[in-house]
């Protein structure tokens, strides 16, 4: 093998060999809240950050084969990229997005409710048509991987095709997407109502053709407790019941004047919560986005579930719905991962949102270290969508779906990164100065599905 330095590759042939060696960062387990000091140069695993500076992050194929220290030498098989001084991070995954809000992020002067009529809904109108959906889900995904985000469960529209078109793009990318058909049956336009048999029907269908084909997985998604009867969500807790191993999405108690209009439409129930509970909607592998406005008695529901939360600080700031207390629910045994929530959140970045949490839990008087946000985008995500044998960390044996970052971009950022005394201090400032403009690639599936325009850090694709 030979270090390359410029490779205007083509796509790597089925089975190709080749290493990669930068600065490798992953976790084995969740870091908690303590931004313990690692020291720069020195491969450690300490309390769940797996830290390997300069190290060769070896690829065959599809899957990540094996790790070693730049003092080895890959065999002679392996096509050899030396990005040393660059950070090498699992791909990242976005819990909670909205494939046809893209067109809408960054609309002005209105909170969660006016926004979504005003905006959101009929941006989704337009999925009805299969070419906007085709087309809406190439840009979407392509923009995911321009911004690092590799693996994302995702809420398309009420519409059967925009679920299609979103697994026949993804296949194509090799991207694992989570997604189902978006049941909302009221308190919605026309074209964007469906009803319960037709729904339960298309859903049934859909996980026949997707649920584990390739990379895909089918989640029940109920749009939130306002959009779908009493009816429809008992519909969907068979089509849970009939499949256990169907992921859940929803939106929960995301603002103030949401939760009063559910206390109003559903007087029986205890709470917002109990709505998805008294129709079998939470367990393992259920992602609620949110979970803003909750009480105990629904963090301890939450937690003997199994159900997570997809917290999204980016969103929650943009449209004011609220801070998200991460500790409380934590602290009452529910998992935690970030989701952009993209149009109400302003960046498909992972970056930006983690900066975000940092932000908006820093108004709780809690410190989010840089590992936390991290771990919460990677091996969190991958736990909370129970993909974790597949992706969120840089383990042998997992899928090759990885990024290569520059540490910092522009003047500011390089210069506090130069000053930066260990591990976390580092990781900090690019959490906090970073975005997609660091991002040198994004590898899925062992295939370069995104790289920066920059020629002295080409890959193999
Ligand atoms: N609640 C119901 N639908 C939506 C949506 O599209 N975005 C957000 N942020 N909240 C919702
Ligand atoms: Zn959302």
């Amino acid at each position: 093998m030979t270090p390359t330095g410029f490779t205007p590759s083509p796509a790597p042939a089925q089975g190709a060999r080749w290493a990669v060696c930068a600065d490798l960062l992953d976790f084995t387990a969740d870091p908690g809240w303590q931004a313990h000091a690692v020291p720069l140069r020195q491969a450690t695993t300490s309390e769940g950050v797996r830290w390997r500076p300069a190290h060769w992050l070896m690829v065959e194929g599809e899957c990540i084969v094996g790790v070693m220290p730049s003092s080895s030498t890959p065999p002679e098989s392996f096509e050899c990229f030396d990005r040393r001084g660059l950070l090498l991070t699992p791909g990242l995954i976005d819990t909670h997005v909205h494939l046809p809000q893209l067109g809408v992020v960054a609309s002005h002067g209105t909170g969660l409710l006016d926004w979504l009529e005003t905006y959101t809904f009929p941006a989704e109108q337009a999925f009805a048509s299969p070419a906007v959906a085709e087309q809406g889900a190439a840009v979407f995904l392509d923009a995911l991987l321009a911004h690092g985000t590799t693996s994302a469960m995702v809420f398309p529209t009420v519409h059967a095709t925009s679920v299609e078109a979103l697994f026949s793009a993804a296949s194509r990318r090799g991207m694992a997407i989570t997604a189902g058909k978006c049941l909302m049956d009221r308190h919605a336009p026309d074209g964007l109502r469906d009803d319960v048999l037709e729904a339960d029907r298309q859903c049934r269908a859909l996980i026949a053709r997707w649920h584990g084909h390739g990379r895909q997985r089918h989640a029940v998604t109920v749009r939130f407790a306002p959009t779908s009867s009493e009816a429809q969500l008992a519909m969907a807790g068979r089509l849970l019941r009939d499949h256990p191993d169907v992921l859940f999405q929803t939106h929960l108690a995301e603002t103030q004047d949401e939760v009063a209009w559910v206390r109003r439409l559903f007087p029986s129930a205890r709470s917002y919560l109990d709505v998805y509970a008294q129709h079998g909607l939470l367990r393992e592998g259920a992602v609620l986005a949110h979970a803003i406005w909750l009480n105990d008695a629904d963090r301890r529901a939450l937690a003997e579930s199994g159900a997570s939360v997809s917290h999204c600080p980016s969103s929650n700031l943009f449209l004011g719905s609220g801070a998200m207390p991460w500790r409380s629910l934590e602290a009452a045994g529910v998992g935690v991962s970030l989701g952009s929530d993209v149009g109400g959140g302003t960046s498909l970045s992972m970056v930006r949102t983690m900066a975000d949490a940092a932000r908006v839990q820093a108004s709780f008087g809690d410190r989010l270290t840089a590992y936390k946000a991290l771990h919460a985008v990677t091996l969190g995500a991958a736990q909370a969508l129970k993909a974790e044998a597949q992706v969120g960390s840089l383990s042998v044996g997992l899928r090759a779906d990885f990024c290569v970052w520059h540490w910092a971009q522009g003047p500011v950022a390089t210069l506090r990164d130069g000053l930066a005394q260990h591990l976390h201090e580092r990781l900090f400032a690019w959490m906090m100065l970073g975005d997609e403009r660091n991002l040198v690639q994004a590898v899925v599936s062992g295939v370069v599905r995104h790289q920066a325009p920059d020629p002295l850090l080409r890959g193999p694709a």
